[in-house]
Parts: structure tokens; C-alpha cells; sequence
């Protein structure tokens, strides 16, 4: 068995919250920066240059650092939107960010996730335009574009309803380490498939 398949169904099976480990722990604390390779791939890339509507996670410690995709929307002029999930649910918007230094300001979650407040009325990407890129995050990959959350299927979930609310799909790459693809990572009925998993020296 892929030692790395072992290790996400080990992680899958006791994940209860956001703040459990995740099998990349011995990445946290180490170089989280947004590898050159992968930082040229997202550059080049014709879906990002491109798109108008941008949508990117802010990373958590074992995550790609998306900081400098974050200043590079702003400085191509791109309109720029961040999730705002809500603990309750499975329900996440995408809401505008109005400037890569807005993110100092914003308060975390209980999950320790930096989003605008409830309360803050956004911009809300599907209701205004809707998007033309997703940067997904993601705990692990596969070959066949399959992909690993959390666990609470806010992603799977936010796919449909763009699917329901714009005529044309928006394009979804993930950002990865490569200990994050795996020879086949679980997926059920509502997991929705990735277009692309960008990853170092790939
Ligand atoms: N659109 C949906 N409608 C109903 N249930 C859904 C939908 N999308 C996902 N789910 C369910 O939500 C649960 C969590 O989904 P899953 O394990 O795929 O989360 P994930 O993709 O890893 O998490 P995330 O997107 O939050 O990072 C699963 O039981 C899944 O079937
Ligand atoms: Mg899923």
C-alpha cells in the first residue's frame, strides 16, 4: 500500500475538527514559501493570467504559504475573494478582499483561520460575477486530480453551487508539496475533482 494512502485514511478516520494534526506535521515549522517552481507554474499559467475573478485561501502552517499569489492578484489588477466559512454548516462564501494588507486585520476562527467577521458585509463572489479561478487547498492529492480536505466538505460543496449559479466552471488548481501527492487518496460520491494539482518540481 502507498505508505501515504495509509497515512491519510490513519488521518481521515480520526479527524474530528480542523485542529487535528495532519500527516504533514513535520512540515509545520519548516519553509512554508511558495516554492519557485510552483510560484512560476501559478504565474504562467494561462487560466490565471487570464482570470479576472480570483478566488485563494489563506494558507495555515501546513499548507503553501499563498501570500505572494495574494499580492500578485492585486498588482494584476484582479479582483480578489477569500473564503468565509461558516462553523455551523458546510456553507462557505468567497468574499472580496479588499487589499492583501486587509489581512493583518482580520480576526480567526476558533479553527485559529483568519476570515472577515459574520458581521462584515462583502462583496460575495457567486452573486456578483462569479469566479473564473479557485485556488483550493488541500490535505492530500492523487494522479487522478482527486482531492483530500478537511473534512468538512465546504469545498465540495461550494463547487456545486458555482456549478448552479455560473455558465462557465471555474478553473480549480491546487497548491501542494509534493508529500502531499499520494498514489490514491479516499473520495465519496460528493467529492468534486480538481482541474489541476500544481506541485514542486513537477
Ligand atoms: N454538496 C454536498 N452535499 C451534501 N453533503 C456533502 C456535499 N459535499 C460534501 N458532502 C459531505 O460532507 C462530508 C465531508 O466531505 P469531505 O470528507 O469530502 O470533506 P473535504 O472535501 O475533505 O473538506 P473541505 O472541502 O472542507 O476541505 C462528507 O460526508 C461528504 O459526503
Ligand atoms: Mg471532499
Amino acid at each position: 500500500m502507498d505508505p501515504s494512502l495509509s497515512k491519510l485514511q490513519e488521518m481521515v478516520k480520526n479527524r474530528g475538527s480542523l485542529e487535528c494534526c495532519s500527516p504533514w506535521d513535520h512540515r509545520v515549522g519548516q519553509d512554508q514559501r511558495l516554492n519557485t517552481t510552483t510560484k512560476n507554474k501559478v504565474f504562467t499559467h494561462s487560466e490565471y493570467q487570464k482570470s479576472k475573478r480570483v478566488s485563494i485561501f489563506l494558507s495555515m502552517p501546513d499548507e503553501i504559504e499563498t501570500e505572494e499569489i495574494i499580492k500578485d492578484i492585486f498588482r494584476q489588477g484582479k479582483t480578489c475573494f477569500i473564503p468565509r466559512y461558516q462553523v455551523q454548516s458546510n456553507h462557505m462564501d468567497m468574499v472580496k478582499l479588499a487589499s492583501p494588507e486587509e489581512i493583518a486585520s482580520l480576526p480567526r476562527t476558533s479553527w485559529n483561520i483568519q476570515q472577515p467577521g459574520e458581521d462584515a458585509v462583502l462583496e460575495e463572489a457567486l452573486s456578483t460575477g462569479g469566479l473564473d479561478l479557485i485556488f483550493m487547498p488541500g490535505l492530500g492529492f492523487d494522479k487522478q486530480n482527486n482531492r483530500l480536505g478537511r473534512g468538512k466538505g465546504y469545498y465540495d460543496a461550494y463547487l456545486k453551487r458555482c456549478l448552479q449559479s455560473q455558465d462557465v466552471k471555474p478553473y480549480t488548481l491546487a497548491l501542494a508539496f509534493k508529500e502531499q501527492i499520494c498514489l490514491q487518496v479516499p473520495v465519496d460520491e460528493n467529492d468534486v475533482k480538481v482541474d489541476e494539482v500544481l506541485y514542486e518540481d513537477c
